[in-house]
């Protein structure tokens, strides 16, 4: 199957609910989703579409660093169950670092898996100077550029609960 990659769009928001779901098994990654879209928090949106369905969604939002819109966080990403360890993840993270780099961006963190991310760069050691509402091997940070703050206090958007 063609795999093509694509801005996020507001009507789609119901399919990649649906990705979510599926690929967390429960509802508190959709209802992240929507909250970012809801409440204009989301900063760059992606999805890669099959033949005629969504089957892979990634989401970045801003991060607060000690006040300043210093940072982004990446986060739900999701692939369907049946098209996992095929590749499409792997592109969703690469378009869409390249885009944050082209904007500017330089200091991503992401909570997730710390057997997966670490493929693409990010760390627990670039995160560790920060704080945030969560800690440990799963948070993880990586630079895209000169000029990023080294340390500070990240505020997330309200969709986390902050
Ligand atoms: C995690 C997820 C987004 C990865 O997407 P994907 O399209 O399956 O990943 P890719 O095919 O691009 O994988 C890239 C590499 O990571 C590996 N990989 C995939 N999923 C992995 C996982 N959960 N843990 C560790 N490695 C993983 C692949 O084997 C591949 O390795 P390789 O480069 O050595 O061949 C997807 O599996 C998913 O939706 N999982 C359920 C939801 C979830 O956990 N989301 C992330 C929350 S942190």
């Amino acid at each position: 199957m063609d795999i093509w990659f694509r801005p996020s769009r507001p009507e789609y928001l119901d399919a990649i609910a649906a990705v979510n779901e599926a690929a967390f098994g429960g509802p508190e990654e959709a209802r992240i989703t929507r909250a970012l879209h809801a409440d204009g928090d989301s900063l760059l949106s992606l999805v890669a579409t099959g033949n005629i369905e969504i089957v892979g969604h990634i989401e970045f939002f801003r991060i607060w660093i000690d006040g300043a819109p210093a940072g982004v966080g990446l986060g739900p990403m999701s692939v369907l169950p049946e098209l996992q360890k095929t590749g499409v993840g792997a592109k969703l993270i690469r378009l869409g670092m390249a885009a944050l780099e082209g904007a500017g961006e330089t200091l991503v963190f992401v909570l997730g898996h710390d057997t997966y991310y670490p493929k693409f760069g990010f760390s627990e050691a670039a995160a560790k100077p920060f704080t945030a509402p969560w800690s440990g091997p799963h948070f993880m940070a990586l630079r895209l550029g000169q000029g990023a703050p080294e340390a500070g206090t990240l505020t997330y958007p309200k969709a986390f609960g902050g």
